[in-house]
C-alpha cells in the first residue's frame, strides 16, 4: 500500500502537472519554422518572410545574430541574411529558445529567488552544453544547438516550483539555508517534487522531443539508457562544471583545488568521449564565449 507520504506526492504532482497543462503554449511559429527547416524543398527566404511575421521574434534573432556568440562580422540587420548566416538547423533553436524564454517571462510573477542569477546559470549551462556538443565525439555524437536548448531548459522546474508550488519553495529555500544542501538534494530532503521531474513534464507539455525532455529529468541523476542519453550526459557535465566554475575562488585555485575536480563521474566523461584535456579546453572556450559579450543580457531581455 502506498505510504500517507508518497499519496501525498502523488497528489502534488497531479495538481502541478494540471497547473502545466494550463500554462500558455509555444507560440505556432515554433513548430511552423521546425516543420519548414525538416522540409528540404523550403529555400531559407521562406523560412524568413515566417519569422518577420512576428517583429518581436525577428528584433530578439537579430540581436543573437550580432552578437559576438554568432561571430558575424558585418551588422546584419535583415531576418533573411541572418537565416541564411546561420542555417536552418541553428535558426529552428533559435526560434525555439526565444520563444521558450519569451513564454517563461510571461509566468514569472512571483520573485522569491534571484531570477538574473537563474537565467545567468541556466544561459551558461546551455553555452557549456553546446561546447561539449561540439566536442564529444567531434560534434557527431549530439546536435550542439540542441544541447544549447537542453542546458537552457534544464532547470526551468525551479521557477514552475516557484510560481505554483509557492510552500514548497520556501520550505526548499529554509532547508538550503540551514543544511547548506544543493537544491536538488534540498527539495528531496524537504519532501518535495524534483524540479527536473517537473521541467520534463513541462517540455512534454509543449511537445518538445523526447530527448530534450529526458535530458531535463535526468539532469540530477544518471543518463536514460536509450532516447537522448548522450544529451542529458552534455547537460549533467554542463550543470556539473558550471557549479564548480562558481565554486572556484582565486585562493581555492592557487591551494587547493584539483585540476581534474570538474569531472563530475567519469562514466559520463566515458560516454561523451572526453578527455581531462577536453575538459581544460571547455574551461577556456566556454570564459572566451562568455567574455565575448555579454551573452545573458542578449538572451534573458
Ligand atoms: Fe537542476
Ligand atoms: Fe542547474
Amino acid at each position: 500500500m502506498a505510504s500517507p507520504e508518497s499519496k501525498s506526492r502523488r497528489k502534488k504532482l497531479d495538481k502541478v502537472l494540471d497547473e502545466i497543462l494550463t500554462l500558455p503554449s509555444l507560440p505556432e511559429i515554433v513548430a511552423e519554422v521546425t516543420a519548414l527547416v525538416n522540409d528540404p524543398d523550403t529555400g531559407i527566404a521562406e523560412i524568413a518572410k515566417v519569422i518577420e511575421r512576428d517583429p518581436a521574434l525577428s528584433m530578439k534573432l537579430l540581436r543573437l545574430v550580432n552578437s559576438a556568440f554568432y561571430g558575424t562580422r558585418n551588422e546584419v540587420t535583415s531576418i533573411e541574411l541572418a537565416a541564411a548566416l546561420v542555417g536552418g538547423r541553428v535558426l529552428k533553436n533559435l526560434v525555439l529558445n526565444a520563444s521558450v524564454l519569451k513564454t517563461l517571462e510571461g509566468l514569472g510573477k512571483k520573485k522569491l529567488f534571484d531570477h538574473h542569477e537563474f537565467w545567468a546559470h541556466s544561459i551558461s549551462c546551455a553555452v557549456l552544453a553546446k561546447l561539449i556538443g561540439e566536442k564529444a565525439e567531434k560534434g557527431h555524437l549530439i546536435d550542439p544547438e540542441e544541447a544549447f536548448t537542453a542546458g537552457l531548459l534544464h532547470d526551468v522546474g525551479k521557477i514552475i516550483i516557484e510560481q505554483f508550488l509557492s510552500d514548497d519553495f520556501i520550505q526548499i529555500l529554509e532547508v538550503i539555508k540551514a543544511e547548506g544542501l544543493p537544491f536538488s538534494e534540498a527539495e528531496e530532503r524537504a519532501g518535495c517534487l524534483s524540479h527536473a521531474e517537473i521541467g520534463a513534464a513541462l517540455a512534454e507539455k509543449w511537445g518538445l522531443p523526447l530527448n530534450l525532455a529526458h535530458a531535463v529529468r535526468y539532469h540530477h541523476s544518471s543518463p536514460p539508457d536509450s532516447d537522448g542519453k548522450y544529451l542529458a550526459c552534455a547537460v549533467i557535465l554542463a550543470d556539473k562544471f558550471h557549479h564548480w566554475l562558481e565554486e572556484k575562488t582565486p585562493e581555492k585555485d592557487e591551494e587547493e583545488a584539483d585540476p581534474k575536480s570538474p569531472a563530475p563521474n567519469p562514466k559520463i566523461l566515458k560516454e561523451l568521449r572526453l578527455t581531462q584535456n577536453d575538459l581544460t579546453a571547455l574551461e577556456a572556450d566556454f570564459q572566451s564565449t562568455m567574455e565575448s559579450g555579454d551573452l545573458v543580457q542578449v538572451f534573458s531581455e
